[in-house]
């Protein structure tokens, strides 16, 4: 066969082939559509928090994919958080100048770049080698701060020598002389406020998280990894104190020396409490819906302890952030701050550092970009007149 026939038929049967996989292989949809669930192999890829989800899907072992997304009983408070963010709508003002934007935030006495924090995880060696250090790492390069978790892989003294401004998160114990100890250590590594999770009497039921965890040793996993928190103190460790009420928290708001916030606050009523045994802070949290089945979305719950905190109490809220306009909404609702869970988790799980700090630069330009949209340079111009909530 002569040269340019050789060349014909190739390119008759690339034509073909490309009539044919317009049905099979590759459907000519499929290149101009934008792809609900693309295929992300590539950090390069990933456009949005959806995507770093579907990368650590495709990257993670199922038990710990499931670590990270499982939610107690049939999902209805995750689900609830996601839903509650989907009802409200931006009500943006136009003809202001919005040449000059600037996110940060006073809090505690200090100036933190964006509202944007990172909730407490621990653990996160399930999901990443490096894990609380990787996601500290990147919260110092990107300028956020991190709530270190009292049930970390890494010891706090580690995770401060990464140089991310962080608070400490403690989990209450039935062992108060545990309790105090953490909290004494996070202080002394330069944490600058303590948050007591006050939402784990028990822990959750997140079936799909037993479901892989029982088949770990089947499939590909990571070994445990010891609680660098845990292991300097000699007497008992428990976690979870189920006797922990409201006087016991005032006797440990005494013995901290360091602010105060309580996580996990859903109703108006303990808000009123918090404020009344002089906490210094609150954050609205279900936990991500890892707890409890049934609650309401916490975006839901926002306006109600607004009312009751505004203007005495800062107040943080998380729970379903999955977009720079989230945090908008929440901030135009009454929060002075908002935390983000899954989405770094997943960037940790699928890329390491540089996946949590592409977490953190989506959802900062995002935000960037809606104050830009809304009217709003500085986040002292969001009002409650800039969100809409259907009857
Ligand atoms: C894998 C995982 C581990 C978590 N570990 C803790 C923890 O140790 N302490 C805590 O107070 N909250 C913990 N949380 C809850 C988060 O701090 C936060 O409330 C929640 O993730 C926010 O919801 P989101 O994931 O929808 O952003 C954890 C959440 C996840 C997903």
């Amino acid at each position: 066969m002569k040269p340019a026939d050789q060349a014909r038929g190739r390119r008759q049967f690339l034509a073909g082939l490309a009539g044919a996989t317009g049905s099979l292989l590759l459907p000519r949809e499929a290149l101009r559509a934008f792809p609900d669930r693309p295929q992300i192999d590539s950090l390069r890829d990933v456009l949005n928090i959806a995507h770093l989800d579907k990368a650590a899907s495709r990257r993670l072992s199922p038990a710990a994919y499931h670590f990270i997304v499982s939610s107690a009983d049939d999902g209805t408070t995750a689900r609830a958080n996601r839903a509650a963010f989907e009802r409200v709508r931006i009500r943006p003002r136009r003809l202001v100048n919005v040449s000059e934007l600037d996110t940060s935030i006073e809090l505690f006495g200090a100036t933190l770049p964006s509202p944007i924090l990172l909730a407490p995880a621990g653990n996160q060696a399930q999901v990443h080698d490096e894990a609380e250090l990787a996601t500290a790492r990147a919260a110092a390069a990107q300028g956020h701060l991190m709530i270190a978790a009292h049930m970390s892989n890494y010891s706090i003294e580690a995770i401060r020598e990464t140089g991310a401004k962080n608070w400490f998160q403690l989990y209450p114990s039935p062992n108060r002389e545990f309790l105090l100890h953490v909290a004494q250590r996070a202080q002394a590594a330069g944490c600058t406020a303590l948050v007591l999770t006050v939402d784990g009497p028990g822990r959750g039921n997140r079936e799909a998280e037993r479901w892989f965890a029982k088949r770990r040793n089947r499939g590909s996993s990571r070994p445990a990894m010891q609680l660098g928190n845990f292991t300097q103190f000699k007497g008992p460790k428990g976690i979870g104190d189920p006797t922990l009420d409201w006087d016991a928290v005032a006797g440990l708001r005494e013995q901290f020396e360091l602010p105060l916030l309580l996580k996990g606050i859903v109703t108006r009523e303990d808000a009123r409490m918090a404020r009344k045994i002089g906490v210094d802070g609150v954050i609205i949290s279900n936990h991500g819906g890892r707890q409890e089945g049934s609650g309401r979305g916490t975006l839901d719950v926002l306006p109600e302890i607004a009312d009751e905190l505004r203007g005495r109490t800062p107040l943080l809220m998380d729970g379903g952030i999955r977009r720079g306009a989230d945090v908008f909404k929440a901030l135009a609702l009454g929060a002075d701050a908002v935390c983000i869970g899954r989405p770094y988790l997943w960037g940790l799980g699928a890329f390491g550092q540089a996946g949590v700090e592409k977490c953190l630069q989506i959802l900062q330009s995002e935000f960037s970009s809606t104050l830009k949209f809304a009217g709003t340079p500085t986040l002292a111009d969001i009002t409650p007149q800039h969100v809409w909530l259907p009857e």
